[in-house]
């Protein structure tokens, strides 16, 4: 259906897991991956592809007009995955989000219109729905729940999917945009809570759990959320959002003891620190439309078994990890620390 296809962010946690997928169930489509390698963009996440014929990678930013323009030529489509992803680096310095998420959406919109690409998909998420309350545990996010981000991330994303659809509206660019819920999974950048709190534990220090703990997350495998972009890419229709969810809402303190659990380690392993400023309460997705249109549905998601494979994957790849967990990975840590100082003791 599509002959070439250009992902943004494919050295990222779900970009290149994307790119396997990909690999996986459509080996004859040609893949472009564009990525800046900010410090959540590693090669090593695509080990192995260098001498596939039908990849390629392009080391460019998005915000790069002219790069993109070159880039997108004769592309088919664009999964665009590439942003500024985590919310605690967002309340440190919140620019960074704005120039990657917003003006690096509105640059690629801009080349994807000019390439005359047939779709492209934006990867968007439930955080730009806001928060919801943990009393009404009925309530879910649909696709037509009001914009109402919290955080300077969800904010720049917010403003990213009205870029996508006035792009839609006005120009009658083939859009549509996914919301996904928290992702797990292999190559997760160890700056998210299950992989910071999983290689926390493999070397023997505490978790720095956020507030009460009570807060909740609906827990998605990543490799059901690729499965989701490609119905979408390739069966969603144009101009429409898709909520993409799993229905596996988890408190973090019951993830925090599962992975206790999995990992034989006892509760003095918990430390309670200060809040999250302005920490959403509860996401929940209610993913209706995307499984009655699309057909699709989770099927790697379920706790414990999925929780567990991963925990045994970041077990099975320290290498992988400790090359990350030094150099700016530190830095950034001694920065939120000395803001939240209470946190800091947990990961010493
Ligand atoms: P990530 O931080 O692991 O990866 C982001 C990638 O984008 C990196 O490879 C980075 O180098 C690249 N990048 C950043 N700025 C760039 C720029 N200016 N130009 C080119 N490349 C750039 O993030 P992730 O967790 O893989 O998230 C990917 C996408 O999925 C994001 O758009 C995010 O908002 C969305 N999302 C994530 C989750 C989640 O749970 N992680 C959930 C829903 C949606
Ligand atoms: P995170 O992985 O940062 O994803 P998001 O904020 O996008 O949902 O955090 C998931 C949840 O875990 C969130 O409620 C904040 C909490 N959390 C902690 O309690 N401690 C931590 O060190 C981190 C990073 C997150």
């Amino acid at each position: 259906m599509f002959d070439r296809i250009i992902v943004t962010g494919g050295c990222g946690f779900i970009g290149s897991n994307f790119i396997r997928f990909l690999r996986r169930q459509r080996p004859a489509i040609r893949i472009t991956n564009i990525d800046c390698l900010s410090y959540s963009g590693n090669l090593e996440n695509l080990a192995g592809l260098e001498n596939d014929s039908n990849y390629s990678f392009v080391k460019a930013d998005i915000c790069d007009g002219a790069a993109m323009k070159q880039a997108l030529t004769g592309a088919d489509a664009v999964v665009h995955f590439a942003a500024e992803s985590h919310v605690d680096r967002s309340l440190m310095d919140s620019r960074p989000f704005v120039q990657t998420n917003v003006l690096g959406t509105q640059t690629l919109l801009d080349a994807a219109h000019q390439a005359k690409v047939k779709r492209f998909v934006h990867v968007s998420t439930d955080e730009v729905y806001g928060s919801l309350p943990l009393e009404n545990p009925e309530l879910r996010f649909t696709e037509t729940s009001p914009i109402k981000p919290s955080s300077p991330y969800a904010a720049s994303k917010a403003a990213s999917d009205l870029l996508v659809h006035a792009f839609h509206h006005t120009f009658g660019l083939d859009t549509v945009i996914t919301r996904c819920s928290n992702n797990f999974g292999a190559y997760q950048f160890p700056e998210k809570v299950i992989p910071l709190f999983v290689t926390n534990l493999l070397e023997g220090k505490q978790v720095p759990l956020y507030g009460d703990g009570l807060n909740v997350r609906d827990w998605i495998h990543v490799d059901d959320h690729c499965e989701a972009v490609l119905a979408v890419l390739e069966r969603g229709r144009a101009g429409e959002v898709y909520n993409i969810g799993a229905d596996n809402e988890h408190s973090n303190l019951d993830l925090t003891h599962a992975l206790l659990r999995v990992m034989g380690k006892g509760p003095e392993f918990i430390r309670h620190v200060q809040d999250r400023p302005g920490h959403d309460r509860r996401y929940a997705i209610d993913s209706a439309k995307i499984r009655g249109e699309l057909g699709w549905k989770p099927s790697r998601s379920a706790w414990p078994a999925a929780l567990d494979a991963t925990v045994e994957w970041y077990r099975t790849h320290e290498a992988w990890w400790q090359h990350i967990r030094s150099g700016e990975y530190r830095r950034f840590y001694d920065t939120l620390y000395a803001s939240r100082p209470e946190a800091a003791a947990a990961s010493r």
